[in-house]
């Protein structure tokens, strides 16, 4: 059976990963009784990333997970990139405790998770405590052990249990910043019934938009209805830009070269794992959860440094059958501007040689912004490098 099913027009055809979207905050009834529980439970206290994890958990971003990842679930992630039940799944979605910690919860009890404020998150119901083999972990999930990866250094400096559950989630923090553009798998779903597309492309991201990016959404948003643009604002890593500069980025992109009748900017609140392939597959299937069709898979799609081929996060796609991912990857060459084609291009499109392109490391880039120049209109669009250079002036 194919995921995108006959749905009548005008309705996101795609069914969420699973097949239901989850929800799992708590009714009115609920949370008072909860909260009411929550001061004589045993207490975990929840670190960035895991927030973000736990509000894709709780507004079905994650869907079909409930909670944190049991053993079996975890083993059957790790090693074959699938939950037990066999439907894929590729990042293993954790929950981590100390040992002291551990040792005050107990199997089927209740524990409350909280913010580093003390803030109360959500109850979980404790049905796992294991201990992983993090360094297997990190040689499936991340292709190596080597510390100075950013996605196996947090790895590593995590403690050493860990707590499998289904949680009820009672608040998460608050969104200050661009607070308008979090936006629910449901309140997506419900934008692109209304505007009447029937597929839509998801577009990841976690650098300032440049023109490669437009031309892949572009060169997409030929093929399909609306395009969803889905910047990930949860952790990254500290040289990365801050995602309210990215935001800004997109707006005055958006207000001067897009058409917004189909077009929709909102956020994923994710954290950045750097895990390359296996990263490609979470950020395709949370982008089904919000309701695309389809997801723009580039060069080096989530990698750092030199872990991943250039196309590695496009093969591993061949691991599951195209009606087991249900999103369609649209997989993109590198892009570049070539000077004698006078646009951009890649070389599936382009003849000439790589002279004629116009390639600017991300480190001359930098250099050019943070000296107040404004880089070639064919590598980033001067009103986003005029935001780019306000916010290195004023950091
Ligand atoms: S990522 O970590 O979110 O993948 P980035 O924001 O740089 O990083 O990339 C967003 C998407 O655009 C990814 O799918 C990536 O593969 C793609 N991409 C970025 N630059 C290029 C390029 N020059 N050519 C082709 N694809 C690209």
């Amino acid at each position: 059976m194919s995921a995108v099913s006959e749905a009548p027009a005008g309705v996101s055809a795609i069914a969420p990963h699973g097949g239901a979207l989850v929800n799992r905050f708590a009714s009115e009834q609920e949370s008072e009784q909860l909260r009411a529980s929550a001061d004589s439970l045993p207490k975990l206290t929840l670190n960035t990333r895991q927030i973000s994890d736990l509000e894709l958990i709780a507004t079905g971003a994650a869907s079909p997970l409930s909670g944190f990842l049991n053993r079996d679930d975890y083993q059957s992630v790790v090693h074959s990139m699938r939950l037990a039940s066999g439907l894929p799944w590729s990042i293993p979605v954790t929950l981590s405790a100390d040992r002291d910690e551990a040792a005050a919860l107990t199997l089927d009890g209740k524990a409350a998770l909280q913010d580093e404020a003390g803030t109360l998150l959500a109850i979980l119901t404790v049905q796992d405590l294991f201990t992983p083999n993090v360094q297997e972990e990190a040689e499936q999930v991340y292709r190596t052990a080597d510390p100075a990866h950013p996605g196996v250094a947090a790895l590593l400096a995590e403690p050493q249990v860990r707590v499998g559950g289904e949680v009820t989630v009672l608040s998460l923090p608050k969104h200050t910043d661009f607070a308008e553009y979090y936006l629910s798998p449901a309140q997506t779903r419900a934008y692109f019934a209304k505007q009447g597309w029937r597929t839509v492309v998801g577009f990841q991201t976690r650098n300032p938009v440049h023109r490669a990016h437009e031309y892949l959404q572009k060169v997409a948003l030929e093929m399909v209805d609306g395009l969803l643009l889905h910047p990930l604002v949860g952790q990254t890593k500290g040289d990365d830009i801050p995602a309210d500069v990215r935001m800004k980025c997109y707006r005055v992109l958006l207000d001067n070269y897009y058409p917004l009748d189909r077009t929709l900017l909102a956020v994923n609140p994710a954290a950045m794992r750097y895990a390359g392939p296996r990263e490609a597959i979470f950020h395709a299937l949370i982008r089904k959860n919000y309701g695309c069709t389809h997801f723009i898979v580039g060069r080096d799609h989530a990698g750092v440094g030199n872990y991943y081929g250039t196309y590695d996060a496009q093969t591993i796609f061949d691991s599951f059958t195209p009606d087991e991912i249900g999103i369609v990857p649209l997989k993109f060459e590198h892009t570049f501007w070539c000077t004698k084609c006078e646009g951009m291009a890649s070389t599936k499109t382009c003849p000439h040689t790589p002279e004629t392109r116009i390639a600017l490391s991300g480190t001359k880039v930098r250099e050019m912004l943070r000296a107040g120049e404004i880089p070639p209109m064919q590598f980033t669009r001067p009103e986003v490098a005029q935001v780019l250079i306000e916010a290195m002036k004023s950091n």
